[in-house]
């Protein structure tokens, strides 16, 4: 069972929007899929709850942020079982279709404040202090999601990081076995990719350094271009370029890539149905559904 985190040091840049995209079209086949919504601005948590919900039901005691805090406060473990929520907008819509179910750990718009919190636990007075601190605050979430079984109650688990690279992502990616980069084929948006990969296999050796032994490795899925201006079939001149540069980099890129559709994709979290489900409603709808669908296919084709 594969967790993948979704990330990008590039805000704005279609990650959210692909992480409930494919849950829609995984869960629609049949699969079970886990949601963690670890940015702080919660747009995944809102794809799927409305604000008012989220206020009234989850806020105050049913996010990561409380999960995040009880690690913190150390008076108190919550489980992170506990924390798992059943959207009912999109699974009623699915309900009678497909057995798949979307299951979704909220975030907290006050989450950026764990951050800080987290890196004071990171000091040790001696060597092996620091050592144990860093494997404890890191192997959080892993742990996190061990104790959950999630091997056994999901098919996939999706975790929608936030733009950077501070411990939250940190522990979404030492729980990971695969990455997955959205990347607009713009300067800014390709630009942090090669960091990204350096700060990830970093990450990767310090933990397996200080863990003594090879403990994670998580991989890259591949770019998926996403926004793409399209112009007979082919993304535009202007884009191509950034596309070719990352491949040429031995970066995997996706065939498949996602068109810019302001229309369909600006209004569609409001309604807690993500795209590739909705009913179809004209020729433009169904080419972004077929380009969702096989965005999926390639993507469980490249696990
Ligand atoms: N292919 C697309 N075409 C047009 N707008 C899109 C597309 N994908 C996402 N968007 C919109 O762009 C904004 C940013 O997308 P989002 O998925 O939230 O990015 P990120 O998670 O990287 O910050 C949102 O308003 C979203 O609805
Ligand atoms: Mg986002």
């Amino acid at each position: 069972m594969p967790i993948v985190s979704v990330i990008n040091y590039k805000g704005g840049v279609g990650k959210t929007t692909i992480v409930a995209n494919l849950a829609a079209e995984l869960a629609w086949r049949e699969n079970s899929v886990l949601l963690i919504d670890l940015d702080p601005q919660a747009s995944l948590t809102f794809s799927f709850l409305t604000v008012d919900s989220w206020r009234q039901n989850y806020a105050g005691t049913t996010t990561i942020r409380n999960w995040y805090d009880a690690f913190i406060d150390q008076d108190q473990d919550i489980e992170l079982s506990n924390l798992i929520i059943t959207p009912d907008e999109v699974n009623r819509y699915m309900k009678g279709e497909t057995k798949g179910e979307i299951d979704l750990i909220c975030s907290h718009l006050s989450l950026i404040n764990v951050d800080l919190e987290l890196a004071t636990m990171l000091a040790g007075a001696s060597l092996r202090q620091s050592r144990n601190n860093f494997l404890k605050v890191h192997s959080r979430l892993l742990d996190g999601l061990n104790a959950v079984g999630v091997e056994d109650r999901y098919d996939y688990v999706l975790i929608d990081c936030p733009p950077n690279f501070n411990i939250v992502t940190k522990t979404a990616i030492v729980a990971s076995s695969r990455i997955l980069i959205p990347a607009i084929p713009d300067y800014l948006s390709t630009l942090g990719i090669e960091q990204l990969q350096r700060h990830i296999a970093e990450l990767t050796n310090d933990f397996n350094e200080y863990a003594q032994q090879a403990e994670i490795a998580p991989s890259i899925i591949g770019v998926i271009p996403t926004m793409v201006q399209v112009y007979g079939g082919e993304p535009i001149n202007a884009q191509r370029p950034y596309i070719d540069s990352i491949r040429r980099t031995g970066t995997p890129v996706f065939d498949t890539f996602i068109r810019r559709n302001n229309t369909l994709f600006g209004d569609s979290p409001q309604y807690g149905i993500p795209v590739v489900i909705q009913g179809v409603s004209g020729p433009t709808q169904t080419t972004i559904q077929t380009e969702l669908e096989n965005l999926t296919t390639e993507f469980v084709q490249r696990l």
